[in-house]
């Protein structure tokens, strides 16, 4: 016994505690997806849209699989696209992506299967019964996953089902079929591509609260009652300096379900102009929220929402804010690339 402490000073001394990258960095060139790896985590992805494909230098960095191990299409895979007319698919964009990710050997996210937005506009309008509602679920889901079957790491199966109090969102799913639809586009899911991860995909979900209560208690629920679920996704579209604290202990919550957690959306917007102290903000962000997944190896992965401010859906969407992501506008690396690595890099005890 009086050996241990010596051996365990000793290891001590050996694990790169605190480690921080400095800036510029020695090691540029490794790749946020090779140190994910490294690191025990299945990858480092991005979102991607297919408009921008076209763009040489953007493609460069997108298909460098040293930085990107897994690809999300934003757009293309939602109901709008895939079925803009009741029973009509359109599997374009979303092969494309597939494709693409196939070429540079990345996996795919497959997002969304259910959501109430972007949301083709005939399934409200129908005002459907109940049971043909059912079937439209059915029935677009399974098409959805079995076109992809064998190249969809996981689908976001269903999207932003929760309100903010933890109880389900009205929506047309909900108040017409019931708490049922989620299960049912879960079923269905599972049926189409039995390998594929089945996942719950939400937003204000990262750290704990009462909505992440209302989706700790579905999955409890499936898990108890059988119906196939495998992940749940936290979006972390988050905030400068406002990252919430107990993300790392809300991924512990769900994986104590037996379920893996992901961060699918990540981003931290600003609001402009971009400032150096809030560059310098923004990857001690980065790093927290990173670091909160790799000391939780349920944590299998991050999807940051595009890598690049050029192609950001922040300054669309909220006024007077963006530089929300790694790269900036001029595909160049910001500080919060660096805050990535440094939160790759943190110790994992097991
Ligand atoms: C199919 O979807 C793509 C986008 O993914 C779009 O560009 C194209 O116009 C669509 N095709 C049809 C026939 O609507
Ligand atoms: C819809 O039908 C299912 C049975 O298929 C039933 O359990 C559910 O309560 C119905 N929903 C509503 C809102 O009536």
């Amino acid at each position: 016994m009086a050996k241990l402490p010596i051996a365990f000073a000793a290891l001590l001394a050996l694990v790169p505690v605190a480690t921080s990258t400095p800036f510029p960095p020695f090691n540029t060139n490794s790749g946020l997806n090779k140190v994910a790896k490294s690191k025990g985590k299945l990858y480092f992805g991005t979102a991607t849209d297919n408009i921008y494909l076209g763009d040489k230098p953007y493609v460069k960095i997108l298909s460098n699989n040293n930085e990107f191990g897994q690809i999300t299409p934003s757009n293309t895979m939602k109901w709008e696209t895939i079925e803009p007319v009741r029973g009509t698919f359109n599997f374009t964009g979303g092969d494309e992506i597939v494709a693409l990710a196939k070429r540079n050997r990345q996996l795919v996210r497959g997002h969304t299967c259910v959501w109430h937005s972007q949301l083709a506009p005939w399934v409200e309008a129908g005002k459907f019964d109940n049971s043909t509602l059912q079937s439209i679920i059915k029935d677009h889901t399974t098409k959805l996953v079995r076109h992809h079957k064998g190249d969809i790491y996981a689908w976001d199966v269903v999207n932003e089902a929760f309100n903010e109090d933890g109880t389900l969102r009205e929506t047309v799913f909900l108040n017409t079929i019931g708490p049922s639809y989620i299960e049912l586009a879960f079923r269905a899911a599972r049926a189409a591509d039995p390998r594929a991860k089945l996942y719950i995909n939400d937003y204000n979900i990262d750290g704990l609260g009462d909505k992440s209560t209302g989706v700790y208690n579905l999955v409890k629920d499936f898990k108890r009652r059988g119906v196939p679920i495998d992940g749940v996704g936290l979006q972390a579209h988050l905030i400068l300096g406002q990252i919430p604290t107990t993300i790392k202990e809300n991924i512990q919550k769900f994986a104590s379900l037996g379920v893996e957690v992901a961060l699918t959306e990540l981003d931290i917007r600003m609001e402009l102009p971009v400032t150096p102290e809030k560059l310098k903000q923004q990857r001690k962000d980065y790093e927290a929220v990173i670091s909160a997944c790799s000391a939780v190896p349920a944590c299998v992965g991050v999807t940051i929402w595009d890598l690049t401010d050029k192609y950001s859906w922040v300054p669309g969407w909220f006024e007077g804010e963006g530089a929300a992501l790694p790269w900036d506008e001029n595909l160049e690396k910001k500080p919060a690339y660096y805050g990535i690595v440094d939160g790759l890099n943190k110790w994992r005890w097991f």
